[in-house]
């Protein structure tokens, strides 16, 4: 069966990495004797400076019915400092789209790329499970006196029981489906006691279902001076929106670097949205200079996800070779522009088949 991908390439390097995700899939595809329709979508922000318009009015719509999957590059901009294109794009349709879970896999590809001392592959393998659809990300506020200086300034978090629930049993299922034996939730409930005492009676509660997996509890600040102290005590990690968007920038330079990560917004069945963990590095656009691996990597968590796994896995390998051989971006120690980086995996899917 065929695969109609819709492409948001959006602005700065997601162009140039995007162009490097599509290069790898059409290659996979090719080799594989199977077809991907790709509709290249324009929003991005020149788009909206050139026409007013974010996401047009139908657009949530369109990327849920009319396709199997979404792949996008980044979205940011000096040209639009409240980012208004990126909420109503981004965000909006990890909202309307309803994709709860954000996976963020932080693997190290080489001992070469760690940054931490004395470290390897074997320290850094865990994946992140950040809640999606709600917490610090649901724009509910507001400003009063806006300007003066009797400005008071509202931001609200939500948190919901099906919205904690819904992501925490991922977190434990994903556990289960991978053998793994460790989930640890993370929060700040010590100085939130209301939307995050939720997170703790829900993650209490569905760890009790799984009680051969050995569930814990760290406060964020905590988590955050493990994971770069010791990394390997973490396999699985389930967080809020906010704080699992924070500290997957830190797994990202655990990986070597921000270029390195991939991400995927999903809500399992349904048309999904996959990117890499980075921005549009608005200083490096342009220049042919940055990493593609994590676009390319983000990739093949949409084959994966639409039931292409064994694409997926070619695709993770040949990436994997380039990265032990040092054939890579500048960003991670080698020598390739982010062109020749995507040529340099095709090459290595056509040879290692
Ligand atoms: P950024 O991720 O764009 O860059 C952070 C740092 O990482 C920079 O030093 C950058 O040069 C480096 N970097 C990022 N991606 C790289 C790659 N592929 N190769 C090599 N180096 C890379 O974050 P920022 O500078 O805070 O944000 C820039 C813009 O991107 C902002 O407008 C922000 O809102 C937006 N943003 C968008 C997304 C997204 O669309 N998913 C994610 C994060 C930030
Ligand atoms: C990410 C980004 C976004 C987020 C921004 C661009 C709104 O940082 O995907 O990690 O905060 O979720
Ligand atoms: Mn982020």
């Amino acid at each position: 069966m065929s695969l109609r991908l819709a492409v948001i390439a959006g602005d700065g390097i997601g162009q140039e990495v995007t162009a490097e995700a599509v290069r790898v899939l059409r290659a996979i595809a090719e080799l594989s004797g199977r077809r991907i329709d790709f509709e290249m979508l324009p929003w991005s922000a020149d788009y909206y400076l050139q026409t007013g318009i974010t996401i047009p009015p139908n657009g949530y719509a369109m990327l849920r019915d009319d396709f199997d999957a979404v792949l996008l590059g980044a979205l940011g901009d000096p040209r639009v400092p409240d980012n208004r294109h990126a909420r109503d794009i981004l965000l909006g349709t990890r909202f309307e789209l309803d994709l709860y879970v954000n996976y963020r896999p932080v693997r190290l590809l080489d001992d070469r790329l760690c940054p931490l001392k004395n470290r390897g592959r074997d320290d850094v393998n865990l994946v992140v499970f950040r809640e999606n659809t709600e917490g610090a990300y649901v724009g509910v506020g507001g400003r009063f006196k806006a300007g003066t200086d009797d400005e008071v300034a509202v931001q609200e978090e939500i948190h919901t029981y099906k919205g904690v629930a819904r992501i925490v049993r991922h977190a434990f299922d994903f556990a289960e489906r991978h053998g793994l034996t460790r989930v640890c939730m993370s929060d700040k409930s010590n100085a939130m006691p209301q939307g995050h005492a939720l997170w703790q009676r829900v993650f209490k509660q569905i760890a009790a279902e799984h009680s051969h997996i050995q569930s814990s509890h760290m406060y964020i600040d905590a988590l955050a001076m493990a994971l770069v102290t010791d990394p390997r005590r973490f396999q699985v990690i389930v967080t809020n929106n906010l704080f699992g968007d924070i500290i997957t920038d830190l797994g990202g330079a655990l990986q070597g670097g921000l270029g390195m990560a991939a991400s995927a917004n999903i809500h399992p069945g349904r048309t999904s949205l996959f990117e890499p963990v980075h921005g549009s590095a608005p200083a490096l656009a342009g220049k042919n200079v940055a990493n593609p691996i994590g676009a390319i990597l983000s990739a093949a968590l949409l084959l994966e996800q639409v039931g292409w796994p064994d694409e997926a896995r070619r695709i993770e390998r040949a990436v994997e070779s380039s990265v032990r051989d040092g054939a890579t971006t500048a960003d991670v120690g080698g020598s390739l522009g982010t062109s020749d980086m995507g040529q340099e995996i095709v090459r290595r899917l056509r040879a290692g088949g």
